[in-house]
């Protein structure tokens, strides 16, 4: 979403704020999964959902949602071969600045921030299947983040072999999984990750799973299942979330 397209959702026509409901020290939301899990529909629907329950709710995406993040965007999907630990100083980059110029601020100012992707992605690619070394990408995402640490991460598991079918248009495509025939490009016009190796997101979803079982912030729900399912799942974490936080249960009901 642009930044546009954010400020006509949080002001009214003539520029008056609408009065939306906040929540002390506002919630930070992430999303993560692999490719082509369906990761950043659930992320909008949330969103959607959150706004349309009255709850003052942004949503920004990684990499993306600022000048830097979106140049870094560009630069990781057209470079052919980086060091894992440059596209992680990237990411970082691009990580900081998000955090400087919009999440924290709306964290401070008592908004809801669902994230579409975040420093366990850093962790999952660059670390878990690109081999960068996890304890220097942890200290690097704290030092990216200040070391804020997200009030839920949902995660969306699925089988690779069932998620990059997804994001492809060969039906045949895991018949020859050497990357080189993943047919997908890009709003920019171009595609990377996706072009990896059948090992390589495989290795993404055993780093997830591996994170996801030492932190009671994860959720994890299977990503095979019908998209309302999912997003059922989702709101009622989220909605125990903000009734801790003195959101009115009767909120959730309109
Ligand atoms: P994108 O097209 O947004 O993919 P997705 O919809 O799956 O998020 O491209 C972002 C790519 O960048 C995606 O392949 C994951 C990758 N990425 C990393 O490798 N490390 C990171 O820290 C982040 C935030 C993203």
């Amino acid at each position: 979403m642009t930044a546009k397209e954010q400020s006509a959702l949080d002001f009214g026509a003539d520029g008056d704020r609408l009065k939306k409901r906040t929540v002390k020290d506002g919630l930070l939301i992430t999303f993560e999964g692999g490719e082509g899990v369906g990761k950043s529909t659930q992320a909008e629907r949330l969103f959607h959902k959150l706004q349309s329950f009255g709850i003052d709710t942004i949503m920004a995406q990684e990499p993306g949602s600022s000048d830097l993040g979106n140049n870094v965007r560009r630069w990781i999907k057209r470079a052919n071969s980086s060091s894992p630990l440059a596209e992680t100083l990237l990411f970082e980059a691009a990580r900081a600045q998000l955090m400087f110029e919009t999440v924290r601020p709306a964290l401070d100012r008592g908004k809801v921030v669902v994230l579409d992707r975040y420093t366990d992605s850093t962790l999952a690619y660059q670390g878990y299947a690109r081999g960068g070394d996890l304890e220097t990408i942890t200290q690097l995402n704290n030092i990216a983040t200040a070391g804020f640490t997200p009030h839920l991460t949902v995660l969306l598991d699925l089988d690779p072999k069932v998620s990059l079918a997804r994001v492809s248009n060969e039906p045949d495509l895991f018949g020859t999984v050497d990357g080189s025939n993943v047919p997908r490009i890009d709003d920019e016009g171009q595609r990377r990750f996706e072009e990896q190796p059948l090992k390589f997101h495989q290795n993404i979803r055993k780093g997830y799973l591996e994170m996801s079982k030492a932190d009671s912030r994860w959720c994890v729900i299977k990503a095979d299942q019908a998209g309302h399912r999912i997003a059922d799942a989702i709101m009622k974490r989220v909605r125990r979330l903000l009734i801790e936080r003195d959101i009115p249960e009767s909120v959730f009901k309109s």
